[in-house]
């Protein structure tokens, strides 16, 4: 049976790590202030948005909600986000996606500015990522580096395969792994072989949003699992893009939907907050 590799437990750790830190900072008279911004009210965005707004509580970060219409217009989101931007009291600015039709996304990320860009989604930070220079890393795949350091699974010259090809999880996994010396391949839906490609993999990475997708059959024995997924099952139950019971049986680590990658992504958007202030 696979190691089960806990993401709620590492995040809560690197959370108390912050919690002390955001401390010492108070008593030096400075407070971190995340401002989050939703618009409309797509109830999986309410969800990961509520649990931010806890995550900073707990951490000791001060959160700013601005919860606008659905029928907001463009330029007064833009507008709000300069006037964050100059705002000196704010650290970080979260923009919750996906936003409505009528708002271009990109020129909302474009417009954070790259110092307070906490999900770390601006070209000037995935940019600065690429050529292995300082600046905010999405979230996520921060949050799986951090996964595989804590429970001890070296990456150097491992053949590492993601499946998925995003901004915000699939791109930035492959430029972390391989800065820390893994050898990466990116595949994705339209990967031919897929099974025989992610059959080489040492660490697997599922990002493709298919639920319960990969089973035993694509995965090498002894192969680390980590599961990006976030999907809801035949059931309407929450299950990740691997198939848990299947994918256990010739894993050697593997992490769990929920509890496993999802709390990582917050705990890393609470550093990102830290470093925002620091
Ligand atoms: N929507 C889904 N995931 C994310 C995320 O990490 N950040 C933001 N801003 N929106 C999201």
């Amino acid at each position: 049976m696979a190691y089960l590799i806990d993401g709620k437990k590492i995040s809560a750790e690197i959370k108390d790590e912050l919690k002390e830190k955001v401390a010492v900072l108070k008593s030096q008279g400075k407070e971190i202030v995340l401002a989050v911004i939703q618009v409309g009210t797509n109830p999986a965005s309410t969800v990961y948005v509520n649990n931010k707004k806890k995550a900073c509580a707990y951490v000791g970060i001060r959160s700013l909600a601005f919860e606008l219409p659905e029928t907001v217009s463009e330029d007064e989101l833009l507008a709000l986000v300069r006037e964050l931007n100059v705002n000196t009291e704010v650290n970080g600015i979260l923009v919750q996606l996906p936003l409505p039709k009528h708002i271009n996304e990109d020129k909302v990320i474009m417009t954070i500015s790259p110092d307070k860009d906490v999900d770390g989604f601006h070209p000037q930070n995935v940019g600065n990522l690429s050529i292995g220079r300082k600046g905010f890393v999405s979230c996520t795949p921060a949050g799986i580096i951090q996964l595989l350091k804590r429970s001890n699974i070296a990456i150097e010259g491992k053949e590492c395969v993601i499946v998925g090809r995003s901004n915000i999880v699939g791109k930035p996994m492959a430029m972390l792994l391989i800065q820390e010396n893994g050898t990466v391949t990116i595949s994705h839906s339209r990967t031919r072989n897929l099974k025989e490609v992610t059959k080489r993999a040492d660490i697997l990475i599922a990002a493709i949003g298919k639920p319960k997708f990969f089973n035993a059959e694509y995965i090498k024995e002894g192969a680390v699992v980590i599961d990006v997924g976030m999907n809801r099952d035949e059931n309407d139950k929450l299950c990740g893009d691997v198939d848990f019971d299947s994918a256990s049986t010739v894993a050697s680590a593997i992490t769990p939907v929920p509890g496993g990658v999802g709390p990582m992504t917050i705990a890393m958007l609470m550093t990102n907050c830290v470093e925002a202030a620091e």
